[in-house]
Order: C-alpha cells, then structure tokens, then sequence
C-alpha cells in the first residue's frame, strides 16, 4: 500500500527552503509557451507527415492533434490553477494517484523533454549548418553529425555547442531566460507570418487533389506525427512555483499559446502544400524548400535563421522543464538531494540545470536522435492521459479545493481527452511503444531501488 502513498495538498506546497523566486506573469508565460511549442514539429517534421501520411490533407492531421492537445490543455490548465507547484504533471499526479503512478509519470516526462532537447538540437544543427553551408563555411565531417563510422561523423558539436550555451543561460537565472525568450519568440513569429504572407501568392489549389491520398489512416498517422509540433504548453506548469499570479495567468499561458500556435500551423500547412506537390515534401527543411521551389531564395534565407531561433526556443524551454522536473522529483526523495539545491545568488537549481545541460549533449553529440520524436510523442501523450484522468480523481477527492479554472463538463471532457490521446498513441507504431516500455521498466527499477526508500513520504506517510 505503501506505492499509493499520497502526498497531501499542504505538502504539494512548497514552503521555507529550495523555493524558487516568482517573477513570471501572464505575458512571459505565452510567451515561454509559445517558444516551446513552434519548432522541430513545424519546421521539420510537416514534410515527412505530408509526403509519407497524410498528403495535402496534413491541415486535418494538424486539427485533429491540436483538438486533442485542446482537450488535455484544459485539464492541465485546471490543475496548474489548483497546485501550482514546480513538477507540473508528476506533482499532480502525487496528490491525485499516489508516489508510484507520480514516478512513473516523473520518469516519464524525463523522456519527454530530454529526448525532445536531443531531437530538436540535432535538427538545429542541421539547419545551422546549412545556413553556413551558405557562406561557404563547411565543418570537418567528423564534426557534423552524430557517431557513425560508415559516414565518418564523429561528434555532432555545434548540437552540444548549442546545449551547453543553453544551460548555462538558465542558471543566470529565470527573469532573463524569460526575456531572452521573448525576443526570440517575436523573430520566430515573425518569420512564420513571413512564410504564409508571401508563400500565399505561390499557393497552386491544383496541388491540393488528390486531398486524401492515404485516406482517414493517413491523416491519423499525420496526426500522431505533427503531435510532436504542439508538444510544449504542458512544459509551462512546471514553472508554476515562478509565477506571480498562478491560479490566474497560468490558464492563461496554456491555452494562449497553444491557440496561437494552432492558427499558424494551419495557415503553414494549407500554404506548404499548396506551394509544393505533396510528394516532393520528404525533405530536412520544408518550408524554406517551399519558398525556393517558388523562386523566393532570400526569403527561404531568412526563414531558415527564424526555423533556428525557433528551435533556440524550444531547446530553451525544454531543458528548462526538465531541470524544474528533476529538482521537484529530487526535492520529494525519489532522486538524489543535490539535485534540488536553489543556488543563493540566482535562485535557479544550478546543480541540476547543469546536470542536465551535460546528459543531453552527450546523447546528441554522439547519438543520432533526429528520429526519435515519436518516443518523445508518445511519452507526453501518456502523462495527457494521466493528467486528464487525474482532474476526475482530484474532482472526487478533493472536491472543496481553490481552482482558479475549472474544466468544464467534468467527466465528459477529461474523458475525451483521454481517449483522444490513447488514440494518437495507438497510432504511434510498434517500435515507439517498445522504446517506451524499456524507458518504464528502466525507472521502475530506479524506483525499486533508490526512489521507494529515500522518499520524504517515508515514515512520515500520514501527512
Ligand atoms: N513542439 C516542439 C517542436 O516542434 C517540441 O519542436
């Protein structure tokens, strides 16, 4: 019984030492959002999810993901209002389902945004590279890409370069990650108004029949796809111990930027493959391949250093989760204590920011995870699901708690939501389930061995 140990709502909130500082509103929390979640997805992945799923009918794919992350944004945005703790998904889960399901979702969200970070910081590297491919500028190949002795790479270095400048931003501390973040922020949306703005005039509605070409399974196989894109909004609660109002701008942070990012990736995906014949989409750069096929080679330049600042932010607010995650997991016992000390100067979890910074380099530099979206996918879609069934949970449990926002319909939404997301992992393929469960037996025996026993819960389980 004792894997179903809770946590009480008076130990959920943080009190006395390890506190973070709060200084994030409303605006920084779009944006922090907003940075997330345009990237990799849009940027890279559209092209196979067109060119090998869904065809032109990639739009539908785009709906049918953005309705489900709909669904889960508002779960998650009612329990973000009602615990507004560092651990996002994994502290909810403590309070609503008990230490075991909290570190099995913990752990898995460790896969979510370490694998994402690798992913998207190889495919930064490509593009990098490409811009300076450019200039004339051309890296030793041992040093272009992940280990592979056929290809003669050896260690994909700006992809480390990049992570390690990354993480040594976020222990400056939070306030200026934030406004970095903003500024970047700005450019990419610029760039992808940019995009639809001229891309519109090379539309050809011609390209867009057959609209179907793999049918409903396609667009479903799309749809589990560009999920990747959207990913990200769920990483803004596990900055809600940084927040000046939570109960209110933390609702207002998730479902505004997931809106947001919703209309431009419909805009984007009607406009691609209109631009460009489905079939020819299976490249690393598809939108500004979009604009050279339309002739418009400065503006495809200028798209490519936006599609870099876009997946800056990404990586940005990635391991920026993942090290909240990490020090509010280490903070309850079930990781080591040193990974949640708050250093005195910068309020930031420097130890675990770095510790993080480090792992994920190392797996970029010398792995090559460009492919591994899927097990990030599918890792964020099962802590969707939990979320959503947790807001039922806690519904039942704790009925008389403050929410500063209330899903509404309760069960019916959650519920949805749910199944919404099983099905898009349903269609994830066999190999990403495989990888999953390896990751998840591999954390249940950390739990068996480390985490059951040093947990703050033990001993002392009646709190
Ligand atoms: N949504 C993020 C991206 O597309 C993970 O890069």
């Amino acid at each position: 019984m004792n894997l179903l140990r809770k946590k009480t709502l008076d130990a959920s909130r943080v009190s006395g030492e390890g506190k973070l500082n709060k200084t994030l509103g409303a605006l920084d929390l779009t944006a922090l959002g907003v940075g997330a979640i345009i990237g990799t997805g849009i940027f890279v992945m559209t092209g196979v999810a067109a060119a090998e799923h869904a065809g032109p009918a990639l739009v539908l794919s785009f709906v049918i993901a953005a309705l489900a992350c709909a669904l889960s944004a508002l779960c998650y945005a009612e329990f973000a209002s009602t615990l507004p703790v560092s651990g996002s998904a994994y502290a909810y889960s403590y309070v609503a389902f008990g230490e075991l399901l909290a570190w099995i979702l913990g752990w898995d969200l460790v896969l979510e945004y370490g694998v994402a970070a690798a992913a998207v910081s190889s495919g930064w590297s490509g593009y990098f590279q490409g811009l300076l491919e450019g200039f004339g500028v051309h890296l030793p190949t041992a040093l272009s890409g992940a280990y592979n002795a056929d290809e003669g790479t050896f260690i994909n270095l700006p992809a480390v370069v990049i992570i390690l400048l990354i993480s040594y931003l976020l222990t400056r501390g939070v306030k200026e990650t934030a406004r970095f973040n903003e500024v970047m922020v700005v450019i990419k949306i610029a760039v992808v108004l940019l995009f639809i703005f001229t891309g519109i005039f090379y539309v050809k509605p011609e390209n867009w029949t057959p609209f179907m070409p793999f049918g409903f399974h396609g667009i479903m196989n799309g749809a589990a796809t560009v999920f990747f894109a959207y990913i990200g909004f769920d990483a803004l609660s596990t900055a809600a111990e940084e927040v000046k109002r939570p109960q209110r701008d933390l609702p207002i942070g998730i479902i505004s930027s997931l809106a947001i990012c919703t209309v431009l990736y419909i805009a984007v995906s009607l406009v691609l493959t209109g631009i460009v014949p489905y079939q020819s989409l299976n490249v690393s750069d598809p939108v500004s391949f979009a604009l050279r096929f339309a002739g418009q080679d400065m503006i495809a330049g200028l798209i490519s250093v936006g599609a870099i600042t876009g997946m800056t932010t990404v990586l940005l607010v990635m391991l920026f989760g993942l090290a909240r995650l990490l020090f509010a997991i280490s903070r309850d016992g079930l990781l080591p204590k040193a990974m949640s000390s708050v250093n005195s100067k910068t309020h930031t979890p420097v130890r675990s920011t770095w510790m993080v910074g480090v792992v994920i380099a190392a797996l970029t530099g010398f792995i090559p995870l460009d492919r591994l979206a899927n097990l990030t996918s599918i890792g964020t879609l099962f802590a969707f699901v939990v979320v959503s069934l947790g807001v039922i949970v806690l519904r039942r449990t704790h009925p008389g708690l403050t929410r500063g926002f209330t899903v509404p319909w309760v069960p019916v939404i959650p519920l949805l939501s749910a199944a919404a997301c099983a099905y898009l992992m349903y269609n994830l393929g066999k190999e990403t389930w495989i990888g999953f469960f390896v990751w998840l037996v591999a954390g249940l025996a950390i739990y068996a061995l480390y985490g059951y026993r040093s947990s703050q819960l033990n001993g002392d389980s009646n709190r």
